[in-house]
């Protein structure tokens, strides 16, 4: 059976998103469409765009929220959501090399375009490495992987999935690991670089922003505390500066149900906010 995905936080990112009748919204993360398809449901005469980077999902328009100024040109939207990393279709075999669990080509491009893990595992210095580990999967054998990595690639370049797993388990001592696969971290690290998701994201939340229309909502979806830190932050800087007003101070999580339902919505946090109606950044 083709994979679906199932949407996370559906119902409460579509209330926090406060639409009506005429308001333009734009759906910057469309992946298998759910939330889309349920605010269409709901109400067929709010305009809705979508965007996506994975040209196989059937979005609008196939591009990166990094340049959501330039894909939109003169549309201004009234409520925007990212629903961030990947979906259950993209995971599940659409994109290869996201899974440690298959054993598939190293890929991991959301985009199918740019350099693939295998090309950065294979090129990129060992310390450039090292940091990718660190800073995008908090892997505190960033180190001992990274060197494991340059010492593996000089006898054989990567290029499958189960080449990295078994790198990282023979880098990381047995004692020490988590209740987690001792790859999880590793195999975000490397997704995360490959499709430069917090910048994309950091310039994302900036550009959203600055297109939407006064009294206008953004909700983001994130799935992990590097994503979540930078919507925090992005968001109560806009608020200390008297642009925007926080609806949701603490975010909102799934509750119990949604979790046992749906397992991968364990970790995702929705943070809401709201442009004021007027703004000084144009001044
Ligand atoms: C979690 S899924 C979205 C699921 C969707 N809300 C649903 O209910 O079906 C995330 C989607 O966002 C896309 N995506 C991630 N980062 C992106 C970016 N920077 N620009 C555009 N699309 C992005 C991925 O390709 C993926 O399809």
């Amino acid at each position: 059976m083709p994979a679906r995905h199932r949407s996370v936080l559906l119902h409460e990112s579509i209330e926090a998103l406060n639409l009506g009748n005429g308001k333009i919204f734009i759906d910057a993360t469309y992946g298998g469409g759910g939330h889309s398809s349920e605010i269409k449901r709901q109400n067929g005469k709010i305009k809705i765009i979508t965007i996506d980077q994975d040209p196989e999902t059937g979005a609008d328009i196939t591009g990166n929220f990094r340049d959501l100024d330039t894909l939109l040109g003169d549309i201004r939207p009234d409520a925007i959501l990212l629903d961030l990393g990947f979906s259950s279709i993209q995971i599940e075999g659409g994109v290869e090399g996201l899974s440690f669990q298959r054993d598939e080509a190293l890929d991991m491009r959301l985009s199918r375009k740019g350099p693939t893990a295998a090309d950065i595992l294979n090129s990129w210095d060992e310390s450039a490495i090292e940091l990718i580990l660190r800073g995008f999967g908090e892997e505190r054998f960033s180190k001992k992987i990274a060197r494991e990595i340059a010492e593996r690639r000089k006898i054989k370049p990567f290029e499958t999935t189960s080449e990295l797993v078994d790198a990282v388990l023979a880098a990381k001592p047995r004692h020490f690991r988590d209740r987690i696969h001792p790859a999880t971290k590793t195999f975000q690290a490397f997704r995360i670089a490959v499709n430069s998701e917090l910048d994309a994201l950091e310039e994302g939340l900036q550009k959203g922003f600055e297109i939407l229309n006064p009294s206008g909502r953004f909700a983001v979806i994130s799935f992990h505390s590097l994503e979540d830190r930078i919507v925090k932050n992005f968001f109560r800087d806009k608020a200390r500066a008297g642009l925007a007003k926080l609806i949701t101070k603490k975010p909102i999580t799934p509750s119990d149900e949604e979790v046992k339902e749906n397992p991968r919505s364990r970790s995702a946090k929705l943070r809401i906010i709201e442009k004021h109606e007027k703004t000084n950044e144009y001044k």
